[in-house]
């Protein structure tokens, strides 16, 4: 029941007001209820008693209805504000920089963490373009470009010494986009980490190379010098063979070195077609001496391909991935370098006839120091850092490589350029 009335209280004996209240003639009760939850009552006092006409309790019934509304709301509010204020001491007490901005790239809110990171932020106020909020204008375009994925991550170089990497995504509320989240994270000291262990490979490599060519010298001398019985000259190969193996793999780790460091890198035109024509010829005698055809074609036009790129490291990848088309294919088979323009890029493909690739092996093919298990594969010498530089070289140009292959019937690697660089060679490319 939702309504009590009295219309003559003296009556109701078993009704007690405090001693020196005043006692009312006649009450109306009603609760102040919304849908199944009470949040109290609403009493009316008359000083005599009278019957309440149906206008009256109708008009008292909307106003309760009124007041339990607005308890209602007052419940949500609260509600909703606890929710906010726990999300904010989240948001506050997270380490890492974090920022919210809405469809039209203004500064919806931003983290303490955030305002902490010198350099980062120029002013916090709510509301305004994100070019007056954030100083680094790698981060304002991470913010305002249109995002391909779901997630875009990219380095910011805070320029004082602090690098970190960012991402990007989408908030999306019913279905539509109403704004971005960015989430920060300091990686300067994985970046020294790496810088430290570019800097070892470098000297390290460097300081081994010269005594091995000193072995290499005084090996290959010693038959020069008096006559040797045959098992000497044996052990004399051996020494030789392995010391060129050492060679091979502290080249390899010294240029890895130098393109992941993106030391030196020297961007001009370069052709890509007179490349490729330039490693068929350096290889031509391997393939020659395994009866290899070994051929170039450019498909869809006579013209030259051009890329914006390091000559001598495109250069390196395509010999790279060359030498092991014609090193992982059986004598009298075929290895064909295909050159094509496509879109704003240089698509070189290097088919052969060869042994293929197990599945097992394709996804760490790229890896440093990964040699497939086969014996067909592990017959040939090889470090195992030769796909790995290749990677690098195209990563280095903002491209990329990848391969197709079907075991025993043979393999397709593809190297992809694009024909210009926007970003400046020593770019911090991730
Ligand atoms: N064209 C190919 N056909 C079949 N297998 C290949 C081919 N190219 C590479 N592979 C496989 O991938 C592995 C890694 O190649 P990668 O060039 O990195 O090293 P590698 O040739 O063994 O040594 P190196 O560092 O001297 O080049 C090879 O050991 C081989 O198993
Ligand atoms: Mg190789």
């Amino acid at each position: 029941q939702d309504t009590l009335s009295l219309p003559n209280v003296a009556r109701m004996r078993r009704l007690q007001f405090a001693p020196g209240a005043p006692h009312p003639g006649a009450l109306l009760g009603l609760t102040i209820r919304h849908e199944s939850r009470y949040y109290g009552a609403l009493w009316v006092a008359y000083d005599r008693p009278r019957n309440f006409s149906e206008e009256e309790i109708r008009f008292l019934t909307t106003l309760s209805g009124e007041a339990a509304l607005a308890a209602t709301s007052a419940r949500l509010y609260a509600t909703a504000e606890v929710g906010r204020q726990r999300l904010e001491s989240v948001l506050a007490s997270t380490p890492e920089p974090v920022l919210v901005i809405d469809e039209n790239a203004r500064l919806l809110l931003l983290n303490p963490a955030a305002v902490q990171v010198p350099g980062l932020i120029l002013s916090a106020i709510e509301g305004r373009p994100i070019q007056e909020v954030v100083g680094p204008k790698d981060l304002v375009e991470l913010l305002t470009v249109p995002l391909t994925e779901r997630i875009s991550s990219r380095e910011i170089n805070l320029g004082n010494g602090k690098i970190y990497y960012a991402s990007v995504s989408l908030v999306v509320a019913e279905g539509r986009s109403v704004g971005r989240v960015c989430t920060m994270r300091d990686i300067t000291h994985f970046k020294e980490l790496e810088q430290l262990k570019s800097d070892f490979v470098a000297t390290v490599s460097h300081d081994l190379r010269s005594p091995l060519t000193l072995m290499r010298g005084y090996a290959t001398m010693l038959q020069m010098v008096g006559d040797l019985n045959d098992q000497q000259k044996g052990y004399v190969r051996k020494i030789v063979s392995g010391v060129e193996n050492m060679t091979r793999l502290v080249n390899n780790l010294l240029d890895l070195g130098r393109i992941e460091a993106g030391i030196g890198l020297q961007i001009e035109r370069v052709v890509v077609n007179e490349i490729a024509s330039d490693v068929i010829n350096s290889l031509q005698l391997q393939a020659v001496q395994k009866d290899i055809h070994l051929s170039q074609e450019l498909v869809g036009t006579n013209k030259n391909l051009v890329v914006d790129a390091d000559r001598a490291l495109i250069q390196q990848a395509m010999y790279n991935l060359v030498e092991n088309a014609i090193k992982y294919t059986a004598v009298g088979g075929q290895v064909k370098v295909r050159l094509e323009n496509r879109h704003a890029t240089v698509l070189v493909e290097i088919h052969d006839t060869g042994i293929g690739i197990a599945p097992l092996d394709l996804p760490h093919l790229f890896e440093k120091f990964y040699r497939s298990g086969r014996r067909e594969a592990y017959q040939q010498r090889g470090t195992g850092l030769g796909l790995a530089i290749v990677k690098s070289i195209a990563e280095r140009h903002g491209g990329r490589v990848w391969v197709d292959s079907q075991l025993g019937k043979g393999s397709v690697f593809s190297l992809e350029v694009p024909c210009e660089q926007f970003q400046k060679p020593d770019g911090n490319k991730g």
